[in-house]
């Protein structure tokens, strides 16, 4: 496995790659990579010819008072972690690499997508979020590029500014990687104690409360944020930051569920702020 660190490296990568004709599978992450970020990996590996990712705390997308400094790096784990997939190439640069003195441009999607739910509680998250996969995209010359429906909103706001910018693109969203408990995985688990990793336990469980009432015919979105809270309610280490519904993947406002739907979480666990969802689709009419 190829380690890049420098803007020269990757570029000189990539160009060799695309020069002999073959695809390139983006995969971006921060690091402290878990069985999540895999399947992200081995789903680029199905179909692109090379898969390129990246390994960088990116410290644009943090804001003050933020984890920036506490966020795990571990980078010799993770590159055994992506040589098990395996990944052809890591892009691991330094943070002046990526944003040497004088740099200047940031992305921002001017959308109501970037101004709800993570978008709200973190100002300047999705800016920096933006700006960053942007580069990534262009360096990595990317044919497909994946991310993880665990950070929906995420990718709802990728989608926005690889079409407002016509990036050439695919962006691939892949489903919720959970341990056997439920939990999703995350980078940011390791910072629960063995009590707080129980009481995290209740994002998924209200989140599949909510599920299982909707199966059973409640539409109305504030009975369902209700059955959320209800339940996130009922653990005293659970302090909910937001429990919001919106449709999916335009996260527009709605009262009831109608089509493909997002209920998206954010809960303090003690100090650390974890995020769950899960998509609600209306059902499909029996044949
Ligand atoms: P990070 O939190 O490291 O996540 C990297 C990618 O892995 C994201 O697309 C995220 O949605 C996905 N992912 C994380 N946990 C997952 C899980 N349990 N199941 C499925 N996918 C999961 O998201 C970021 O980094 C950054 O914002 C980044 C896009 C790299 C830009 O800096």
């Amino acid at each position: 496995m190829k380690i890049l660190r420098t803007i020269q490296e990757i570029e000189e990568y990539t160009k060799a790659v695309k020069a002999s004709g073959r695809t390139i599978g983006l995969v971006p992450t921060m690091g402290a990579l878990h069985e999540g970020h895999l399947t992200l990996m081995r789903l680029a590996r199905q179909s692109c010819d090379v898969v390129l990712a990246s390994v960088f705390v990116n410290p644009v997308q943090f804001g003050p008072g933020e984890d920036y400094d506490a966020y795990p790096r571990q980078f010799e784990d993770d590159c055994a972690q992506l040589a098990t997939v395996p990944v052809d190439a890591v892009f691991h640069p330094d943070p002046v690499v990526m944003y040497p003195s004088g740099y200047a441009t940031y992305i921002n999607v001017e959308s109501a997508i970037t101004q709800k739910l993570c978008g709200a509680k973190r100002p300047g998250h999705f800016r920096g979020v933006a700006t960053v996969v942007v580069k990534l995209m262009n360096l990595a010359r990317a044919d497909k590029a994946f991310f993880g429906q665990k950070d929906a909103q995420q990718v709802v706001v990728i989608h926005r500014f690889v079409a407002d910018l016509n990036l050439p693109v695919e962006v691939v969203m892949a489903p919720i990687s959970r341990e056997a408990s439920g939990l999703a995985r995350s980078s940011r688990n390791v910072y629960l104690s063995a009590s707080e990793r129980t009481a995290a336990l209740v994002l998924h469980r209200s989140l599949q409360a909510a599920q299982t009432a909707f199966s059973q015919g409640e539409k109305e979105c504030l009975r369902l944020k209700q059955i959320v809270q209800t339940v996130l309610g009922s653990e005293p280490l659970a302090d909910p930051d937001y429990v919001e519904l919106y449709s999916f993947p335009e996260l527009a406002d709605i009262s009831r569920v109608q089509g493909p739907a997002l209920l998206a979480i954010a809960v303090r666990i003690g100090r650390t702020r974890l995020i769950d969802n899960i998509i609600l689709e209306a059902e499909k009419p029996c044949c």
